[in-house]
């Protein structure tokens, strides 16, 4: 693999402080945060992994340790960028701002610097397409928290050469990160496809009448949700034999959603001004207190299956 040491965070936002944090896990590397605006990344980072620090995961004299690692530039000329082996950019979910910073590094960095985007949802193909070395580019989907879930899916563009891939895949298990190879750049990747078809089917039990949003949750969280870590759906179909699936499929997918729209219900929720956190009310009624139970219990959970603490 390419000798990967200095490390260029565009964007300084939730995902590139996490993404900062997480990179410095590794000592040799050096990490340097640009952004157009002033950001408090010390700050931003110590919240973010608070709990991380209360559990023992992390020291605190590691944490300080890892935060000397990292560096804020507002100075697109800087030799941060300029001496950058690898770019995660992590701006605003814009096509246009993200396709200017790819130009602007573009000018800025070694030919051999490797191109990343955190894009969730946007196609790393169309965002890198007015690149003159597509080759060395490639999507980098962290998921939030980024510093606690270990998928990143390492998306391949039409044009991504396998030495890029392959030293992409590296560094991210050398950071502490299960990338997953996504060999198409396809919409939702690997993970959100497979998310959002289950998002899908329970939002349409719960427009059709069959269950309420909480007995949907609850029937979820009780059953096949509690062995995913463990038996996840392919394991689980050579598990009952591919027969059995088979004939699962032949007669129950004739009846399972399948629109290709957003739900009527989601829209009609919209329209009623239901927005969830947003607004205190989706799904679920929500006041302030709910919501910072809801955060923590998430990250406590997280933590305690990943690090049994
Ligand atoms: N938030 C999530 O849950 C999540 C999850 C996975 C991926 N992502 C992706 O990560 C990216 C960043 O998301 P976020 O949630 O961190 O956003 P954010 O709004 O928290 O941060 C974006 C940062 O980009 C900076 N920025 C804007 N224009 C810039 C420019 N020209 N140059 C440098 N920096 C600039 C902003 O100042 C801000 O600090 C997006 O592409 C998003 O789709 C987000």
């Amino acid at each position: 693999m390419a000798n990967i040491k200095n490390v260029l965070i565009m964007g300084g936002g939730l995902m590139g402080k996490n993404i900062a944090f997480v990179v410095s896990s590794v000592k040799e590397h050096r990490v340097t945060i640009y952004d157009i605006n002033q950001v408090d990344v010390e700050g931003g980072i110590r919240t973010s992994t608070k709990e991380l620090v209360e559990k023992g995961v992390v020291s605190e004299e590691e944490l300080a340790e890892r935060l000397s690692r990292i560096r804020f530039t507002q100075d697109i000329e800087s030799d941060e960028v300029k001496n950058a082996d690898l770019v995660v950019e992590a701006v605003f979910e814009d096509m246009d701002l993200k396709r200017e910073t790819f130009a602007k590094l573009e000018a800025r960095c070694r030919k051999d610097c490797i191109f990343c985007t955190n894009s969730s949802v946007m196609s790393p193909s169309e965002i890198s397409r007015d690149l003159k070395w597509r080759n060395r580019f490639v999507g980098t989907h962290f998921w939030n928290p980024g510093h606690l879930i270990p998928l990143v899916e390492v998306v391949r563009t039409d044009a991504t050469d396998d030495a890029t891939a392959n030293t992409v895949m590296e560094f991210m298990t050398k950071i502490g990160k299960k990338p997953a190879l996504c060999n198409k750049d396809v919409p939702g990747f690997i993970a959100n496809r497979l998310q959002h078809a289950l998002w899908r089917e329970a939002i349409s039990i719960v427009e059709r009448g069959i269950a309420d949003a909480a007995t949907v949750d609850m029937a979820i969280k009780n059953s096949f949700g509690l062995r995913l870590p463990q038996l996840a759906p392919l394991e689980n179909s050579d598990m009952v034999g591919t027969g059995l699936t088979f004939n699962i499929h032949d007669y129950v997918l004739a009846h399972i959603e399948d629109s290709h729209e957003p739900s009527p219900l989601l829209k009609q929720m919209l329209d009623e001004g239901k927005m969830g956190f947003k607004s205190g009310e989706g799904f679920y009624q929500w006041d302030e207190e709910k919501i910072a139970k809801c955060n923590a219990d998430l990250n406590s959970y997280l933590i305690r299956m990943l690090y049994n603490k």
